[in-house]
């Protein structure tokens, strides 16, 4: 009982010290690792300082971590049968943060966004069928298909001076050979690009012209940074006669990935009868406590702008440390999210940049190629950590690129290996 009473009073303590200072505090890294068991503090040895896989550094929101307690608690550990509360509660945040106003009676619910995914195509691509994806884009969207027994058929980003850009009229060549499903990544990873409404607007109308059924991944758009207008996809696709789906989830925007819980949500009446038709078993395979996460995550936005600050002032940060210690290294600003999408072709560490980065500097990024077509070359760096952790990491590549500059300046027909 009085360890019961000693928690609550932390807990007590820790949300009123959240509010008022409006401050994440970070943990040491030794710490976090000790904590934690996650991919992103098991994957490497100790001595590599993990940057790559989107999971945040920030302890969760504490309005979050009391619904989970309160939950267990009172042993509400069972199944679901679908969205619940979670639709009202989603619907009313859609509404304030994006002037979106979302049907409750569309919204599903899914295990994760990735199953969201691969359930939305199983229903809208028949088997063998293409689907469209824009690569460099968030890998495993090539596997999610595979798994939907469809076949992929990219359309890069076009690389302009200072950003990229949706290739719209290879988009319309792709639609017009029969594709059957179009996933777009809005806001997309790994760049952090909010699409402009009149890019999305375009799209939507192509899909209309083409019947090409568009999911939209919105996982990140909670994320957004300040100064930026996210504009969610279904409405212009109702407005332009597009069938669509959204899938997001609270699992990025507040760290809470392993909790399992996202939304399939139909843009449209038609499209909301084929989301009728999903097994029992997605919403089934959900978790309850994901669940009631989610509710607590979408109704906490003062966490969530907490992170946001966070997250933009450590983007400010890696420009300045990029440019007064890795010159070469081309960072375009995210506009929404914490991945930073990094240009390292100049910085003279051969065609893999990553590897090298991981094997002599010790910091582990997401190898660009991996991101499929435009991404040799570049990595993927997360920012939700500590100032501490960015800084240190800059140190290690540019000690690095140091080393490698200093051995072929002195050795110039073994360079950069
Ligand atoms: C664009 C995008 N979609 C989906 C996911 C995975 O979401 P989930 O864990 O809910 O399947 C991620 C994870 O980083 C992501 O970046």
């Amino acid at each position: 009982m009085c360890r019961i009473f000693t928690d609550l009073f932390a807990y007590l303590w820790r949300l009123e010290h959240a509010v008022v200072m409006s401050v994440i505090e970070v943990a040491p890294l030794e710490h976090i690792r000790r904590e934690r068991s996650s991919v992103k503090w098991t994957r490497f040895p100790a001595d590599v300082l993990p940057l790559f896989v989107a999971e945040m550094d920030y302890p969760l929101a504490p309005q979050i971590v009391a619904t989970l307690v309160q939950r267990v608690q009172a042993s509400d550990t069972g199944y679901l049968d679908g969205p619940g509360p979670l639709a009202p509660v989603f619907t009313q945040f859609a509404l304030q943060r994006w002037g979106w106003q979302v049907d409750p009676s569309h919204v599903h619910l899914a295990t994760d966004v990735s199953v969201g995914i691969v359930e939305a195509l199983r229903l809208a691509v028949p088997a063998g069928g293409r689907v469209a994806i824009t690569p460099p884009v968030y890998p495993p969207f090539y596997e999610l298909v595979e798994e939907a027994a469809a076949s992929v058929l990219e359309t890069p980003l076009i690389e302009l001076a200072d950003s990229w850009a949706l290739d719209l009229a290879g988009l319309e060549r792709s639609f017009a050979t029969g594709v059957a499903a179009f996933l777009l990544c809005n806001p997309h990873n790994p760049h952090g690009i909010v699409w402009e409404r009149s890019t999305l607007e375009a799209l939507a109308r192509l899909a209309a012209q083409y019947d090409v059924f568009v999911i939209s991944d919105e996982i990140h758009a909670p994320l957004t940074h300040p100064g930026t207008t996210f504009t969610p996809f279904a409405p212009l696709a109702l407005a332009a006669g597009a069938r669509a789906v959204t899938v997001t989830s609270a699992s990025k925007g507040w760290n809470i990935a392993g909790l399992k819980c996202a939304l399939v949500i139909a843009a449209d009446d038609a499209t909301n009868e084929l989301l009728n038709r999903l097994p029992e078993e997605v919403a089934c395979r959900t978790s309850i406590l994901g669940l009631h996460a989610n509710i607590a995550a979408f109704g906490c936005t003062d966490w969530l702008d907490t992170a946001i600050d966070h997250i933009v002032a450590n983007d400010s940060l890696l420009a300045e440390l990029l440019y007064e210690h890795l010159p070469a290294v081309i960072y375009h600003r995210p506009r929404a999210s914490y991945l930073a999408w990094l240009d390292l072709r100049q910085l003279g560490l051969g065609d893999n940049p990553y590897q090298r980065i991981l094997n002599d500097a010790r910091v582990a990024l997401n190898n660009g190629e991996s991101f499929g077509l435009g991404g040799v070359g570049f990595a993927r760096l997360n920012l939700a950590c500590s100032p501490d952790t960015l800084r240190e990491a800059v140190a290690r590549i540019a000690a690095l690129v140091a080393r490698v500059q200093a051995a072929s300046a002195a050795f110039p027909t073994a360079a950069a290996g």
